[in-house]
């Protein structure tokens, strides 16, 4: 089929619920490489939403993955298998901590529904904190717990009862308005309020925490949040759930972003990454806690599909053999000092923030040069369309995130080679010196 038919026929046939980021007709990926049915080649730095982590097609994949073809496609829980327990196995050597069991699903939502059927379950308590600006998916349970956008949640309550908000730490949009060189983590200190106010820390069943957060806006968290919130969990037994599914499998440059903050969750939930791009998502816990979710309390038809399975034991294996973490940390690092340097000669980045190759450019409408009122921090969506549209022409894929949609994520795989890297650099800096006034 012809480009115009492809996207023609897409229009009719698929739901317009669905919001593509780009237009491209792929023909074939490989890689960090996309080509389009022009034949035109564009470095995908959108890793197919943080997922194609290792890559497009990475070979290793490919060969596990018709390997495991041929033997078996489906059990639906009905055989065990070979290649969901060899992945659990390496799953249990690189997760933090004491996690070491595994309920396998299919996407991030899925396993964010089972962290908190876990959660609710072992504890026998209702209460969910969730934080304003997170996404943790799409389906009922899930989207309850998302307010990286009021949209995701329109015409679709009531939602999950039980679940209360306490603030981000997003430092440069602070939810309180506070200064993080002198508020003293006030958001903390209104975490902690809510439990004397809102709810009782007996009632709480968890607290769900993305790391970093992901679409809400690439907002990386004060060293110390992550720290308080691990001892107020402990403190009053309840369970903390690091939403793992967007910044695991080393996009930070740690196998998991937790482990920058120096934390263990109770539950983690993981996917996007794990099986590059085969369906494939966990609810990872301890034996202690596992062991009280009786037989029956949770299920799957596909959950742990041998060949996504087989695909993510390969994805591991690449990571480590090819040494794809300290990639991310040298590639990222490198990446965002050119950034923070870029954001000295351009204020209309206003900021830019990040570990490992998941970064965020945050961009701003700015006061004229010579006016005293310095740099204004409202978001400036247009100048991202801008930028992203200039990239996209000279073939670079970038998307977008945050409330206002002013951010661009910068998330290229970590197989991404540094001369890569520079060459992503000079088009972006173009594109933003070309876009500017
Ligand atoms: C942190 C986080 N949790 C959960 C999800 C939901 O994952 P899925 O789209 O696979 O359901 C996402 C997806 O972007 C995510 O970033």
């Amino acid at each position: 089929m012809k480009k115009e038919d492809i996207i023609k026929k897409a229009n009719q046939l698929l739901t317009p619920a669905l919001i593509f980021h780009t237009d491209i007709v792929v023909k074939k990926a490989g890689g960090l490489y996309v080509e389009d049915a022009s034949g035109k080649i564009y470095m995908d730095f959108s890793s197919g939403l943080a997922t194609t982590n290792i890559g497009h097609c990475p070979p290793r994949v490919v060969k596990a993955a018709k390997k495991q073809l041929d033997e078996i496609i489906h059990s639906g829980c009905i055989f065990r298998y070979n290649s969901e327990i060899e992945l659990a196995e390496r799953l249990k050597e690189i997760t933090p901590g004491k996690l070491d069991m595994f309920f396998f699903s299919n996407s991030g939502a899925e396993a964010v529904e089972g962290a908190i059927k876990l959660a609710r379950f072992v504890t026998k308590r209702q209460g969910i904190i969730a934080y304003t600006g997170a996404f943790h998916g799409r389906t009922m349970g899930a989207v309850s717990l998302t307010t990286s956008t009021a949209k995701y949640r329109r015409n679709y309550h009531p939602l999950l009862p039980s679940i209360f908000r306490a603030p981000y730490p997003y430092c440069y949009r602070c939810f309180l308005g506070q200064n993080p060189d002198t508020c003293g983590m006030d958001c903390f200190a209104y975490l902690q309020k809510m439990l004397k106010h809102e709810i009782n820390p007996d009632e709480v069943a968890a607290i769900i925490i993305e790391p970093v957060l992901g679409e809400g806006g690439y907002a990386v968290p004060p060293k110390d949040y992550l720290k308080e919130l691990r001892k107020l969990c402990t403190q009053h037994g309840i369970l903390l759930i690091v939403d793992e599914v967007q910044t695991g499998f080393g996009r930070t440059g740690k196998w998991f972003a937790c482990e920058h903050f120096g934390i263990a969750p109770d539950i983690m939930t993981i996917a996007k990454g794990i099986a590059s791009g085969f369906p494939l998502s966990a609810v990872v816990s301890t034996k202690e806690i596992m062991s009280k979710w009786l037989p029956g309390a949770h299920g799957t038809t596909f959950g742990g599909n041998p060949v996504s399975c087989a695909a993510g034991i390969a994805t591991i294996e690449t990571i480590v053999k090819d040494e794809l973490l300290d990639n991310a940390e040298k590639v990222g690092g490198y990446a965002l000092k050119k950034l923070k340097e870029m954001q000295k000669k351009y204020p209309v980045m206003g900021d830019v923030r990040g570990i490992g190759l998941m970064m965020g450019i945050e961009f701003v409408k700015h006061a004229p040069s010579g006016t005293k009122t310095g740099r204004d921090k409202s978001p400036d969506r247009e100048f991202l369309k801008k930028v992203l549209n200039k990239c996209y022409k000279k073939g670079l894929i970038l998307i977008e995130c945050g409330i206002d949609k002013n951010i661009i994520r910068f998330m290229p795989p970590l197989i991404t080679k540094m001369e890569e890297m520079k060459k992503a650099l000079e088009i972006f800096e173009k594109a933003v010196a070309n876009s500017s006034a």
